[in-house]
């Protein structure tokens, strides 16, 4: 019997990745090389120093704010948000479109596969 249950949630855990796999299927590789154009004010490495803005190490899956001693926009703390693959499209696509008074002033990457890729890159950062 436990067994069955196990192969059940198994098949549901399965079937609910599959459902957001419009945004799995990114390459972390190329998106690395798209995070060339982040670069300028962030770093990605573990415990990295702030630049113009937070570092990014094991943002995917944090709270919007997520480094300590960075000063955030009080409109970024105040968002809720939590970095998963879905809020991380529409930040990346246009900043200001999700959280409005941000300080973040990047035009934003309009290409649906340059922002699969950066995301998949930055999954990678853990
Ligand atoms: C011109 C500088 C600049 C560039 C370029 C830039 N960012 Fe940012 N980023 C910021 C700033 C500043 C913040 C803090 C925003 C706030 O507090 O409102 C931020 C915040 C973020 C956050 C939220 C971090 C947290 O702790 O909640 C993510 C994720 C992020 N940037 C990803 C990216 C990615 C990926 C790129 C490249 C595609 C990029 N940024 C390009 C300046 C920049």
């Amino acid at each position: 019997m436990k067994r069955i249950f196990l192969m059940l949630s198994v098949a549901v855990m399965a079937a609910v990745s599959l459902s957001s796999a419009s945004f799995a299927d990114g390459d972390a590789v190329k998106g690395k090389k798209v995070f060339k154009k982040c670069k300028a004010c962030h770093t990605v490495d573990q415990g990295g120093r702030k630049l113009i803005g937070p570092n990014l190490f094991a943002i995917v899956g944090a709270n919007a704010g997520h480094m300590e001693g960075y000063k955030y926009s009080k409109a970024l703390l105040a968002s809720g948000l939590t970095w998963d693959e879905a809020t991380l499209d529409a930040w990346l696509k246009k900043p200001r479109a999700l959280v409005k008074k941000t300080k973040m002033t990047f035009s934003g990457l309009k290409k649906d596969t340059q922002r699969a890729n950066v995301i998949a890159y930055l999954k990678t950062l853990k």
